[in-house]
């Protein structure tokens, strides 16, 4: 059973190519196992464009494409069917879009998929980003709302709209299970293995955290591709997530 399906399965491991161009990042993933997850976030994207995303899929890399889709709803759902097209595994969309936006974009991503046959393409929403204090989030959005209560909102309103998880950190992550249910997925980023440097990162957890706190994708840069020895640094995240060295 996965943990999609409830089950006690350990998180897979999304593998953060922020790199500035394809060169990079191709040699990047060719440094990992194969079926390694990969994540194409908005720099190399604007590089490299869906190029790069194709070549990683050829090569069997799952791409999470992280381009955080914010739009009316045709421009929306334009995206989400490009990115199925394309062999994408995860997209992200932000949920302040609101619902008709997200409805539109999951059943385009569903129609796509299947025209195209390129398997599944799942969305993941953005609630509040992690860079965003209540204090920033209040000059963003007037007076109201703490993140907390925000994160909580709109990730229901992203799963009352077709959207299949959501983007969050490790410390949000049992709320935002507690509020959408245990089948709505998690991805977790600011990972840091125990005693890892946290570079730029305010809030960090470990792989253990992460996966003890309910986290079905462990979105992992640096911790993973600054290492002398990636794949190495990878086998000790999984293992520290508690899953074997495996992939799929
Ligand atoms: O190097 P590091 O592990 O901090 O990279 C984390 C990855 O997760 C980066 O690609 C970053 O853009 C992404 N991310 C994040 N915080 C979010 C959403 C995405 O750090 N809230």
């Amino acid at each position: 059973m996965s943990r999609e399906e409830g089950g006690v399965v350990a998180p897979e491991v999304i593998v953060a190519l922020d790199v500035p161009d394809e060169d990079a990042a191709l040699a990047l993933a060719g440094r990992l196992p194969e079926g390694t997850w990969v994540k194409v976030g908005l720099e190399l994207f604007t590089a490299a464009g869906p190029d790069a995303v194709a070549r990683l899929s050829d090569r069997g890399h799952p791409v999470f494409l992280d381009l955080k889709v914010h739009d009316i709803p045709n421009t929306a759902a334009g995206a989400a069917r490009s990115a199925a097209r394309l062999g994408a595994r995860l997209l992200t969309v932000h949920a302040s879009g609101g619902r008709t936006m997200l409805e539109a974009a999951a059943d385009a991503a569903a129609e796509a998929a299947e025209e195209a046959g390129t398997g599944r393409l799942r969305l993941l929403a953005v609630t509040v980003l992690t860079s965003l204090d209540d204090a920033a989030l209040a000059e963003v959005m007037g007076r109201g709302a703490g993140t907390e209560e925000a994160v909580g909102r709109l990730a229901a309103l992203a799963r009352g709209s077709g959207i299949d998880g959501a983007v969050a950190s490790v410390a949000e992550c049992r709320a935002v299970k507690a509020v959408c249910g245990a089948d709505f997925l998690v991805a977790t980023p600011g990972i840091r293995l125990a005693g890892g440097d946290v570079h730029d990162q305010k809030r960090v957890a470990t792989p253990a955290e992460a996966s003890a706190a309910g986290s079905d994708f462990l979105v992992v840069g640096r911790a993973i591709t600054a290492a002398e020895d990636p794949a190495a640094a990878l086998a000790r995240v999984r293992a520290e997530a508690g899953a074997a060295d495996w992939t799929h």
